[in-house]
């Protein structure tokens, strides 16, 4: 088995990262709350934004992106010890390998860096996802309800917290 490597994305990524990010949400449209007609308008200089200030992460297979997530700190000094954890995706062929589990444990030791918690929503029927998460420590701290409308369909939101400071 090949090792899982585990990178910051940067500017040379950003056709991929765009690429694998609608395709998340375009496959998945219950899992995630942006709008990919949204996402799908950003411009290049948006996303080389979000990539300089660090806050994609990826691993590859094979030299193409087959996974991502995003670790976003708030501006507000009142609120920027906390970060959160979003966009997680993992391509389907790549899925039970323990890509997740690599991403995550990457992520949580860059945060632990600089951050004291980090917080993941989550739909409350992606029980994948949510396994995941427990698995690395996050516990529920709440759920709001209705949170994600799909077509006709509501779906209720889990928040997810983990502590990531040098005590844990
Ligand atoms: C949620 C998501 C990122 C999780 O990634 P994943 O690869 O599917 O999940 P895991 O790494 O937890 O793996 C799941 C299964 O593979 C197994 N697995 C994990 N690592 C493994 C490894 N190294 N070797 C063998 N099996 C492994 C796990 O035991 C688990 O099996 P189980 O469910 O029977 O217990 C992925 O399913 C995904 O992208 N889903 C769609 C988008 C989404 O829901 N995103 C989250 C938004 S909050």
């Amino acid at each position: 088995m090949t090792a899982i490597i585990v990178e910051r994305l940067g500017a040379v990524d950003v056709d991929a990262l765009r690429a694998i990010r609608l395709e998340s949400l375009n496959l998945h449209p219950d899992c995630f709350s942006a709008d990919p007609d949204i996402v799908g308008a950003m411009t290049t200089e948006q996303w080389l934004d979000g990539l300089s200030r660090g806050i994609w992460f990826g691993v590859r297979k094979d030299g193409a992106l087959v996974a991502i997530a995003a670790l976003t700190r708030p501006e507000s000094k009142k609120i920027n010890h906390t970060g959160e954890l979003c966009a997680m995706y993992v391509r389907a062929d790549a899925r039970g390998t323990g890509i997740a589990d690599s991403l995550i444990r990457y992520i949580v030791d860059v945060a632990a860096e600089e951050i004291d918690q980090i917080t993941v929503t989550v739909n409350a029927e992606n029980k994948r996802a949510i396994k995941l998460y427990e698995r690395h420590g996050f516990r529920i701290a709440g759920r709001i309800p209705r949170y994600i409308r799909v077509g006709n369909s509501l779906h209720d939101e889990l928040i997810m917290v983990r502590a990531v400071s040098s005590s844990d």
